[in-house]
């Protein structure tokens, strides 16, 4: 029997559902090593500031109960070297490529596309308004109505191509920013980005992270990325890209009854670096057993 696993998220076409999420596979190159990037839905890469950024002072990365801390601070390659050298590399590839995004002020986000936008290879822009990790723009933007709507805006005037504002779940009503993202011209909603966290050491009782909170990241967020999901599917008519602590295609296929379009796949990526292709493999069977025409069926389905 022949499905469609396709997705169409405004100009952007994904072969499947299946996508890698930012800031987990750099610019693919090095997972590329371990799977079959051809094989994936797009790849989103790491956010990419105007300028280059080194991000924050090691330690950065710690292992928690079921998850992980994060405090990169957004270190990436600025646009320049990314359009130059990083492109290059998943053009030879043939991936979808969608770029995230980062910048500390509205004209920044707006910047960097029109330095990204003749490049066709990139489909569609993904708007980090919601990195925790970084004292300009990220929370400041994601937390403010206001300036969600404004950036929403401001992008949606700079391209045709494909936007989808990255949502934070550090807040108490996710629904408000999906809505104004849509009025504003989104053409989609990511959720989520990392939840606050912090982790200490007892004997010395210094905070693990040196930026003493991290984005955590992984497992332990699943429950509440799936709740944030359906918040957003039962109040707004928006694609929803579902992310966070997906480790399993069961994981990915209850993301996507939840509301979501597609999904990324973020912490999992450093444990299983073919993780995707396998919870590809999971969702074709999946489709097949409960005889699913088309993957778009599935979205929403929730029975409540
Ligand atoms: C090490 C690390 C770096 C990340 N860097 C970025 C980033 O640059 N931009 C962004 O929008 N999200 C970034 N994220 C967030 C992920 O894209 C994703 O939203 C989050 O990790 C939840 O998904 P997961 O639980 O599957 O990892 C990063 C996450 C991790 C773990």
């Amino acid at each position: 029997m022949s499905f469609d696993l396709s997705v169409n998220i405004g100009k952007l076409h994904l072969n499947n559902p299946v996508m890698l999420a930012s800031g987990t596979v750099g610019y693919g190159n090095e997972i590329s090593e371990f799977t079959d990037l051809k094989k994936i839905g797009g790849i989103v890469t790491k956010s990419i500031s105007l300028k280059p950024r080194k991000g924050n002072p090691p330690q950065r990365i710690v292992e928690t109960s079921a998850g992980m801390l994060n405090a990169i601070g957004l270190a990436n390659v600025g646009v320049e070297e990314f359009l130059t050298s990083k492109v290059q590399f998943l053009k030879k590839i043939g991936v979808t490529l969608i770029c995230n995004i980062a910048a500390s002020s509205v004209e920044e986000y707006v910047e960097c596309i029109n330095y990204l936008d003749n490049e066709d290879f990139i489909k569609a822009y993904e708007i980090n308004i919601s990195c925790p990790n970084v004292k300009e723009g990220g929370l400041i933007f994601g937390n403010d109505l206001k300036s969600v709507g404004n950036i929403t805006q401001k992008v949606r005037a700079a391209t045709p191509k494909t936007i989808i504002m990255k949502l934070s779940p550090n807040t108490s009503d996710i629904k408000n920013f999906a809505k104004i993202a849509k009025e504003e011209g989104a053409d989609a909603v990511s959720a989520i980005n990392t939840l606050v966290g912090t982790s200490f050491d007892i004997w010395t009782r210094k905070p693990k992270i040196k930026n003493i909170t991290g984005g955590l990241s992984g497992p332990a967020i699943k429950p509440v990325a799936l709740a944030k999901v359906l918040e957003i599917s039962r109040n707004v008519d928006i694609p929803i890209i579902g992310i966070g602590g997906i480790s399993t295609w069961q994981d990915a296929i209850e993301f996507i009854i939840c509301g979501a379009s597609a999904i990324q796949i973020g912490t999992i990526n450093f444990i299983n670096p073919n993780a995707g292709v396998e919870i590809l493999g999971g969702i074709n069977k999946y489709c097949e057993q409960m005889n699913i025409q088309s993957i778009s069926e599935l979205t929403a389905s929730y029975q409540i």
